[in-house]
């Protein structure tokens, strides 16, 4: 009994990893190309661990992909790995289509391969657990109800749209040759390791250096929160119990403003590292908004509680109150993640975001 991660030194995979370690002796052999957002300091805890095995490498390489499959035997494949940044996908698409589009499709095309040739127990055991995200379902208005797993797909930003062919290629492989397959379909997480080039931990380390804190637009885009273990929790309920082929939807049903967020993050600064300039809200500076920018996301997460029974732990001032100590708790890790290409990157972005 084996699981192949892909992604795991991401900010998800990695609390996916060590969450599942913390509860099951069943080993993991992560597979991750280590890209600017994988950071095998995420993992560091399980450096001397029998039960997990790191491999550095492309999900794109089936060669590579074929080998791990014939050597470690997995009994499922959680796949995570993805170009997963929003404004990266509008000042790059390429590197998009190429891993969650290509990369979706060589291991669709390993797993089916390595699948086909299972005895009859292994293959019903076998499950192929895709990772999506709920933006594949395009905006909502204020009045609309959240998305349902029966909404059309409407992406709308590259990213969205490599996500949404990435998903179409696993009920695909589903619906034509039978491969065990499960998707989730996420709304925004938030929690420790998470890159700091997203909302909240950007905010954080910004605001801890006294740097602007750049809000897009008017700031008041809504997204849904999750904290990521809950997201975790829900993967491992739908990679156990969920039903083959089946989409299953998970969400905080936490509705936010991104001000309101970004006013939450200083105001919890302000309470545990209190700055003797005054008050981190000073530091908010809005600045041009993405284009295209979805107005709102909602998650109608009834389907995966009414079936498996998944319901989130944190509540959003739990959860955003954690994520701040673990910030605090971690300059080291932000030190060294902030160093190199991220920061010449960060500055690019918002260099342009200035001049407009
Ligand atoms: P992340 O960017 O933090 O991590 C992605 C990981 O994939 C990195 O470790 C990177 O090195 C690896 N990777 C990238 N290209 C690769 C390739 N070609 N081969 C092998 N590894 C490669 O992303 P995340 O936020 O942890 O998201 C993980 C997954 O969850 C993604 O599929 C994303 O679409 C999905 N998702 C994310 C959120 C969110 O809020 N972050 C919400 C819903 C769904
Ligand atoms: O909804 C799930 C998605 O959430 C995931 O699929 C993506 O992988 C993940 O990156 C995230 O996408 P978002 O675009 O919603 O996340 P991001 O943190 O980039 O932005 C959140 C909101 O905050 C969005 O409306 C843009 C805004 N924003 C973001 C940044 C980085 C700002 O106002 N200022 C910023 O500096």
């Amino acid at each position: 009994m084996t699981l192949l991660v892909t992604g795991g030194a991401g900010f998800i995979g990695s609390n996916f990893v060590l969450d599942w370690l913390k509860q099951s002796e069943e080993p993991v052999v992560t597979l991750d190309a280590l890209t600017y957002a994988g950071n095998l300091e995420n993992l560091q805890a399980l450096h001397d661990d029998g039960r997990h095995t790191f491999v550095q490498g492309d999900i794109c390489d089936r060669a590579l992909v074929d080998r791990l499959l014939a050597e470690h035997r997995p009994r499922a494949l959680v796949h995570f790995a993805a170009e997963s940044h929003v404004d990266r996908s509008i000042s790059g698409p390429g590197a998009f289509m190429r891993t969650n589009i290509e990369g979706t499709y060589t291991l669709l095309e390993a797993t089916r391969a390595y699948w086909s040739a299972l005895d009859d127990d292994a293959k019903r055991e076998f499950r192929f657990h895709h990772v999506s995200t709920d933006e594949v379902y395009g905006t909502l208005r204020a009045d609309d109800p959240p998305f349902a797993e029966t909404n059309s797909y409407e992406p709308n930003s590259p990213y969205s749209a490599s996500k949404a062919a990435s998903d179409h290629l696993v009920r695909a492989w589903h619906h034509t040759y039978g491969l065990p397959v499960l998707t989730t379909n996420c709304s925004n997480n938030y929690g420790p390791y998470h890159f700091p080039e997203k909302l909240i931990p950007l905010m954080i380390v910004n605001a801890l250096a006294g740097k602007p804190l750049p809000v897009y637009g008017d700031g008041q885009q809504i997204r849904d929160w999750l904290f990521v273990s809950d997201h975790c929790a829900g993967i491992r309920a739908v990679l156990a119990g969920g039903r083959l082929g089946e989409t299953y939807n998970i969400g905080g049903w936490n509705e936010k403003a991104n001000i309101d967020i970004v006013k939450t993050v200083c105001a919890l600064l302000d309470e545990l590292r209190p700055d003797p300039a005054g008050p981190y809200s000073r530091l908010i500076t809005y600045v041009k908004d993405r284009p295209g920018h979805d107005r709102r996301y909602a998650i109608d997460a009834r389907k995966i509680e009414r079936e498996l029974g998944w319901r989130p732990a944190e509540t959003f001032e739990t959860g955003i109150r954690k994520t701040v100590q673990w910030y605090l708790a971690n300059p080291d890790w932000v030190a060294r993640v902030q160093s190199g290409a991220y920061r010449e990157w960060v500055q690019q972005q918002y260099d342009q975001a200035a001049q407009s």
